[in-house]
C-alpha cells in the first residue's frame, strides 16, 4: 500500500520505518528540511535502539523515502497518516492542535481521489470530528474518511512494540476504511495482536484513557511506597502480591521517582482538560497529576534525610538522567527538578548517562558530567540510581567507589538490600 506520515517525530518515524518494513510504500514528510536531509543520509533524529538498521534497510532498498513536499506526498498515497506533536497549551492543560488543523487544511487541497486520513497524533475526542469538518469544506465526503489509529509506542521498546501490539485500535464507522486498514495491519494480526474497531470518538478516549491508567497505577504504588517506608514493609512484597492477581497484573507497578516523558505528563493534563470542557469530573486522575508532581518534593526530602541534612558540599551522583532507560529523552525526567534542587542547597553534583551530557544542566556550576559509571561514582558521597539502565544493575561499589562512607540511594530497587548490607553498603531504596 501507498502510506505518507506527515511529521517524522517519534511516532511518524517509528511507524513509518515498520510499515515500509512490513512491504509497504512510505514517503515520510516534515517541514524541517535539516532533519529530512539527516533522514535521506540515514541519520537518525532520536536514540531508538534498532531503528537506525531498519530505516537504513528500507531505505536502500526504495520503500522508505524522505521529503519536505506535504503537497506530493499526499498526493501519492492511498492512506495519510497525521504524526505531528499535540503538545500542552501554554498557560491552558489542554493540547495544542495548531499543527493537526494545518495539515488538515493541507490535505483538503491536494486530494483528487479516494484517501484514508488517520490521526495517529494523540487527540483529544472529537479533533477527529473537527478534521472532518476542515475537509468537507473543500472536498466531497465521499473522497475521504477520517479515521482514529492511536499508537501505544513505548520509547526504547517502539519497534517491538509497533510489531507486537497488544493490540490494534482502529475508530471509524467507514466500513471500506476498515477493511482497508485491517488488511495494512494484517501482518500484525497474525502475529497475535488483537484488532479492534470502534467509533472514531473511542479510539481517541482509548489512548488517553490507556496513559491515564498507566500512570495511575504507578501513581498507586508510588504512594504505597511512602506508606511501606513508615512501616518496615517491601514495596516490592506489594507489587508481587498484587500484580499476581489477573485482574491487577504486574506491569506498571513498580515504584520509583516521578513518572515522565512525553505522553503521561502531557495526556493525563489533556484528558482532564477534555472532562472539564464537558463538564465531567476526572478526580482520580486529576489527583494522580497532583501526587506526581509532588513526587520529586517527597524524594528530595527523603534524600535530605539520608545525609542527615548536611547537603552543602556533598559529592553526589547520579547515574541515569533520562526518564527512563533506552532513551535520551529529558522530558519531564524528575532529574531536571532534583539536580537543580540539590546543586542549589550546595552540593556537587556529577552525572553518568549512556546518552551522554545533556544541554539542560550546562548552566549549573557544581553540575559536572563523567563518561564513565567508575569516574562518577569513585569520590561520591551519595550515588542516585535515578534511571534502570541495564549498565547499573551490577556494579561492584565497594570496588569503585574510593570514599569509605558512602551511600547509595536506590530510586529503582534494582539491587537487593541483604546483599548490599552483606557487603555492609549504606543502602536506601523507595518503599523499604
Ligand atoms: C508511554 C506509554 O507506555 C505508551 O503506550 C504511549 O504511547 C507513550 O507513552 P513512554 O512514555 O515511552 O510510553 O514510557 P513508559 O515506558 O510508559 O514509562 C513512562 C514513565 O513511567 C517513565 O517515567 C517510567 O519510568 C515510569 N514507570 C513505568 C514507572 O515508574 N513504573 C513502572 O512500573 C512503569
Amino acid at each position: 500500500m501507498k502510506l505518507c506520515m506527515i511529521g517524522t517525530g517519534y511516532v511518524g518515524l517509528v511507524s513509518g520505518v515498520c510499515f515500509s518494513d512490513l512491504g509497504n510504500d512510505v514517503i515520510c514528510v516534515d517541514k524541517d528540511l535539516d532533519k529530512i536531509n539527516n533522514l535521506k543520509q540515514c541519520i537518525i533524529p532520536i536514540y531508538e535502539p534498532g531503528l537506525e538498521e531498519l530505516v537504513l534497510k528500507n531505505f536502500k532498498n526504495n520503500r522508505l523515502k524522505f521529503t519536505t513536499n506535504l503537497k506530493e506526498a499526499i498526493l501519492k498515497s492511498d492512506i495519510i497518516f497525521i504524526c505531528v506533536g499535540t503538545p500542552t497549551k501554554k498557560n491552558s492543560s489542554a493540547a495544542d492542535l495548531t499543527q493537526v488543523y494545518d495539515v488538515a487544511k493541507e490535505i483538503s487541497r491536494s486530494i483528487a481521489k479516494f484517501k484514508i486520513i488517520i490521526t495517529k497524533s494523540t487527540v483529544p475526542v472529537t479533533t477527529g470530528d473537527e478534521i472532518e469538518k476542515i475537509i468537507s469544506k473543500k472536498i466531497s465526503k465521499k473522497l475521504f474518511s477520517v479515521v482514529s489509529n492511536p499508537e501505544f509506542l513505548r520509547e526504547g521498546e517502539a519497534i517491538r512494540d509497533f510489531i507486537y501490539p497488544d493490540r490494534v485500535v482502529i475508530g471509524t464507522s467507514n466500513k471500506r476504511s476498515n477493511k482497508i486498514l485491517k488488511n495494512l495491519y494484517s501482518p500484525l494480526i497474525s502475529k497475535g495482536a488483537k484488532y479492534i474497531n470502534t467509533s472514531r470518538r473511542a479510539a481517541e478516549l482509548i489512548k488517553y484513557a490507556s496513559n491515564a491508567f498507566l500512570a495511575t497505577k504507578i501513581t498507586f504504588i508510588n504512594e504505597l511506597s511512602n506508606l511501606c517506608e513508615k512501616i518496615n514493609v517491601n514495596i516490592e512484597d506489594i507489587s508481587i502480591g498484587m500484580g499476581l492477581d489477573k485482574r491487577i497484573g504486574s506491569r506498571f507497578l513498580r515504584a520509583g521517582p516521578a513518572y515522565g516523558g512525553s505522553c503521561f505528563p502531557k495526556d493525563t493534563k489533556a484528558i482532564v482538560s477534555t472532562s472539564d470542557k464537558f463538564k465531567t469530573n476526572l478526580s482520580v486522575i486529576k489527583s494522580v497529576i497532583k501526587s506526581n508532581d509532588n513526587r520529586s518534593s517527597l524524594l528530595l526530602k527523603r534524600t535530605f534525610e539520608i545525609l542527615n541534612n548536611k547537603i552543602k558540599n556533598k559529592k553526589i551522583c547520579f547515574l541515569g538522567v533520562t526518564f527512563k532507560a533506552n532513551t535520551d529523552d529529558m522530558r519531564d525526567s524528575s532529574s531536571l527538578s532534583m539536580i537543580p534542587s540539590l546543586h542549589k542547597k550546595g552540593a556537587k553534583i556529577n552525572y553518568f548517562d549512556p546518552t551522554g551530557e545533556k544541554n539542560d544542566f550546562k548552566k549549573l556550576k557544581n553540575v559536572t558530567f563523567s563518561n564513565n559509571i567508575k569516574s562518577a561514582i569513585s569520590n561520591s558521597d551519595l550515588i542516585i540510581i535515578h534511571t534502570e539502565w541495564n549498565d547499573f544493575k551490577s556494579i561492584n561499589f565497594n570496588k569503585l567507589v574510593k570514599n569509605k562512607n558512602y551511600k547509595i540511594f536506590d530510586m529503582r530497587n534494582i539491587y537487593s538490600a541483604k546483599k548490599m548490607s552483606e557487603q555492609k553498603i549504606k543502602y536506601f531504596a523507595i518503599g523499604s
